[in-house]
């Protein structure tokens, strides 16, 4: 009979010399909280994404304040527009009164500290639903949409916003928005870029929640979201918009993309933030509801997997949540 000299189990055998050795740990400075701001009046949920609202701006004002006291660092705002305000032009997105723009001067009056990301796309105003303008065969045009998102974005800035956000895919608008907000005076606003942002069947319960999914029908977003089978393009969509001027990049979906963002991380160690999709959030939700999955341990696995992976930070649903569960622990 022989025995193992080394023995990788002794350093697992109690809960000090497993906390000695563990490489990654989670932290609610690592959370960034997804809220849908709707003009209504009060709170709606989300059939698809249960523990999810709708909130109006005052309400708002309340879920800053509990991310606040959980010294969650930063939310991201996603509006629900009104069908009628809708249009082929999309000009809602930079109006000066706006729900995002309003949204923005609110949080930052009342929560100066806390930090106000803006999504830069179109598709929450577009009477069909893609992220850009589209051509008379429905084909959404470059060039044309950067100059709107330029609009959108500099809109954000002068309410205030901290980070601007283009989850649009566009070519060029990392460099186009980046010049603007230079020439602007805006040179501390950052850019968090979603540079790898996949054409993902994940996204369906965020479309339900803004209100998108009916205006988009059948259509896809094939002609500018990256194919899922693909993995160097994001490593030269990464690389382009860090050199157009990005601050901060994003990986997005998230744990089926794990791969993407370790490479990412590795190849140009920027700043890097993963989003966990409304899609993984209703997946995971939905096994908790029937007690196949426990919450705690399944959510808290999948964020610090999202760390392990190389991101520095993650855009997640349970952001609140996870931030009371590590402020017990
Ligand atoms: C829109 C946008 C989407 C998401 C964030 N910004 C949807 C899409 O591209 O269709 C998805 C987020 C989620 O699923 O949680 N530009």
């Amino acid at each position: 009979m022989t025995y193992p000299f080394v023995r990788p189990r002794r350093m697992r055998r109690d809960e000090f010399s497993r906390r000695l050795m563990r490489e990654h740990v989670l932290s609610t400075n690592d959370l960034i909280y997804p809220v849908f701001v709707h003009e209504l009046k009060g709170r709606a949920a989300v059939a698809s994404m249960p523990g999810i609202e709708r909130v109006s701006i005052d309400e708002l004002l309340r879920v800053a304040e509990e991310a606040s006291n959980l010294r969650v660092p930063a939310l991201a705002l996603f509006p629900v527009t009104a069908p009628d305000a809708k249009s082929l032009t999309a000009e809602a997105a930079w109006y000066d009164d706006g729900l995002v723009q309003r949204s923005i001067r609110a949080l930052k009056d009342r929560f100066p500290e806390l930090g106000v990301i803006t999504d830069v796309a179109l598709d929450p105003y577009t009477s069909h639903g893609q992220d850009g303008l589209v051509d008379e065969n429905g084909y959404v045009v470059n060039d044309d949409t950067v100059e709107a998102l330029v609009k959108q974005a500099l809109s954000h800035a002068r309410a205030g916003a901290d980070v601007v956000a283009p989850s649009d895919m566009m070519d060029g608008r990392i460099g186009a928005i980046r010049g603007a907000l230079e020439m602007d005076g805006h040179i501390h606003t950052r850019i968090l870029a979603y540079s790898a942002k996949y054409a993902s069947s994940f996204y369906g319960p965020f479309r339900d929640a803004v209100g998108s999914a009916g205006a988009l029908g059948k259509g896809n977003k094939f002609t500018y979201q990256m194919d899922p089978a693909n993995s160097d393009e994001a490593l030269r969509e990464v690389a382009l918009d860090l050199e157009e001027g990005a601050d901060m990049i994003m990986v997005k979906p998230g744990l089926p993309y794990l791969d993407i963002v370790r490479r990412v991380k590795d190849a140009f160690g920027a700043p890097t933030f993963v989003y966990q999709v409304s899609g993984e959030y209703a997946m995971l939700r939905a096994a908790i509801a029937n007690g196949w999955l426990d919450e705690r341990g399944c959510v808290l696995e999948a964020l610090t997997s999202i760390k392990r992976a190389g991101a520095d930070g993650v855009l997640t649903y349970f952001a609140l949540d996870a931030a009371r569960w590590l402020r017990e622990a």
